[in-house]
């Protein structure tokens, strides 16, 4: 049998966050809908953050409530602090996001405090998700590059991904955030992370400014990973972050995936469909070379 790899779709949030127009809870519930179509099962649905940061994320709560609640699909939102982790409790989500950094810089013009305080903030969320029995997902931004600070050493990214683990965070997504890395920079991150956990606790989020981040994809699954972020169309960025571009599109990392021979779970067709109805609503063309290309032969 092939072996599995899990995508975790953020198109939702990290995609939706970073758009100009702000969808409707409507629109955003067709995204979902068509992602969870196309057999996606971990999907981040957005975030409980403040609306005056971040206006396209706003009603996220309201936008879980109209998700099925199906055994089978792992349904997240991205929650910074207590009241954002309060207010996904509320409707009945079982599974959080916390998000620092490996840079002080990006963590203050992020979620306004410094690490050690950002982690403070978690550690109050982890009290109540275990009495909740709600799962939480860590992230790490900055792993190579810092849009403020410039080179981040692959040690410190280390001291704050253990740090969320020895909290309790059953994942930890590790964020090239600004997609300037390359492969030989990622592997020394994962070579460091690795001597202290095992793959198995370990995801990778690249975003894919430079054209890298399916390089760093394949990199990353050569050191053992096996749990990937990816957006549709290519969506996404982080409002703090200038000139980020997206994430790696899901269809491209389908299609890398596919042909190395491991399992998804995605109906090409289906997220072929997905992929086109988002950008239909976005009014632009996808950032996923798979999905042009598809289009193109058909158009042929
Ligand atoms: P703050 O101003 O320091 O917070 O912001 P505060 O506690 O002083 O509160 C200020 C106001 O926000 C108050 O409202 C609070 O009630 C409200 P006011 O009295 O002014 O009306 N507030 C909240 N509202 C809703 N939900 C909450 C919440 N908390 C406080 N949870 C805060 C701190 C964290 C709120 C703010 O900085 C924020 O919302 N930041 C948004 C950060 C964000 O969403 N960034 C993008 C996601 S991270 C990312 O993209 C990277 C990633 O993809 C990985 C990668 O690529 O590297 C994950
Ligand atoms: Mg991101």
């Amino acid at each position: 049998m092939s072996e599995f790899v899990k995508i975790v779709e953020v198109g939702p949030r990290d995609g939706l966050q970073n758009e100009k127009q702000t969808l409707t809870l409507e629109q955003r519930l067709n995204f979902i809908t068509d992602l969870i179509d196309a057999g996606l099962k971990s999907i981040e649905v957005g975030s409980c953050v403040s609306a005056k940061w971040v206006p396209q994320m706003a009603q996220s709560d309201e936008l879980f409530k109209q998700l099925p609640q199906r055994a089978d699909l792992n349904l997240s939102l991205l929650t910074p602090n207590i009241k954002g982790f309060e207010t996904a409790l509320a409707v009945g989500c079982k599974e959080v996001a916390v998000f620092t950094a490996a840079s002080e810089s990006f963590v203050r013009k992020n979620i306004n405090c410094s690490i050690d305080e950002s982690l403070e903030k978690f550690s109050e969320i982890m009290q109540a998700a275990k009495q909740h029995n709600i799962r939480v997902r860590g992230y790490v931004s900055c792993i190579v590059d810092c849009p403020y600070e410039g080179a981040i050493e692959p040690q410190q990214v280390v001291k704050v991904v253990k740090q969320l683990y020895d909290m309790g965070c059953y994942e930890i997504s590790l964020g090239e955030t600004i997609g300037t890395a390359t492969p030989d920079r990622v592997q020394k991150v994962w070579q460091a992370c690795l001597a202290e956990l095992d793959s198995k606790v370990l995801a990778g989020h690249f975003h894919n400014t430079y054209g890298m981040a399916i390089a760093n994809i394949y990199q990353s699954l050569q050191q053992g990973i096996r749990v990937f972020d990816s957006s549709l169309a290519g969506l996404g960025g982080c409002p703090y972050a200038k000139g980020a571009s997206g994430n790696i599109a899901t269809e491209d990392l389908f299609y890398l995936l596919s042909h190395m021979g491991f399992e998804t779970g995605i109906d090409l067709d289906k997220l072929m469909t997905a992929s086109q109805n988002i950008s239909q609503i976005l009014g632009r063309k996808s950032l996923s070379n798979y999905t042009n290309s598809y289009l193109q032969s058909r158009c042929a």
